[in-house]
């Protein structure tokens, strides 16, 4: 069984879509090693905890420096025995210790098509603003492997939506968000596949 980690800051709805594609089936071989919060007040984590996955806050008040938390991060994914580490809405950039012992197993999702707006500044509801202001005809979501960059590392999955005229960009962040619970399941099938295709070489 694979062991996935999910990171999360907030309302979690892409770790739902991890969680309801592991229990129907829909990604197999995987389970949730533990779901790593920023955010002490997260709703993601009131759903992992419905699903009696283990949760733990990593965040600034225990951990003030960053420093601190990557260590704290580290640890606890490796007392979970985390093959893959799956950041789905975590508001945090990570620091490149994390990224080397992690190498080639951390994805992201993003919620725009990569290279469009994203990097430094670009999360959230940030993101659909500026899609918005620029006038785009299509957005989307994105998944890529994690490196010491801002959204820059390989692109693993993409899946574009329309943008509707007089869209807000909470109806064009609904829209988005749809695309991104099908290809982050997508993708950690994928990733999941060329791990195992790794391990038969
Ligand atoms: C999602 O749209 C995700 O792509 C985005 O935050 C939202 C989290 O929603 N992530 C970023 O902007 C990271 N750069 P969720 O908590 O409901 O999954």
């Amino acid at each position: 069984m694979l062991r996935i980690a999910v990171l999360v800051s907030g309302g979690g709805t892409n770790l739902q879509a991890v969680i309801d594609s592991i229990e129907a089936g829909r990604i197999k071989e995987a389970e949730l090693a533990c779901i790593i919060s920023s955010n002490p007040e997260a709703f993601a984590i009131k759903r992992g905890i419905k699903h009696g996955i283990k949760t733990i806050v990593i965040d600034k008040k225990q951990y003030p420096a960053m420093s601190m938390r990557t260590k704290a991060i580290i640890a606890a994914l490796q007392e979970q025995r985390t093959d893959l580490v799956v950041l789905a809405g975590y508001m945090s950039v990570l620091e490149s210790e994390l990224v080397h012992a992690y190498k080639g197993r951390i994805i992201n999702i993003h919620p725009s098509l990569i290279p469009k707006f994203c990097g430094k500044g670009f999360y959230g509801q940030h993101v659909h603003k500026a899609v918005l202001a620029a006038g785009e005809k299509v957005s989307g979501a994105t998944v890529h492997f994690v490196d010491e960059g801002v959204d820059t590392g390989p692109i693993i999955m993409q899946k574009q939506v329309p943008v509707l005229e007089g869209d807000t960009p909470e109806q064009l962040a609904e829209r988005v968000l749809k695309v991104e619970h099908e290809i982050l399941t997508d993708a950690i099938n994928k990733v999941i596949g060329s791990f195992n295709n790794n391990k038969a070489e």
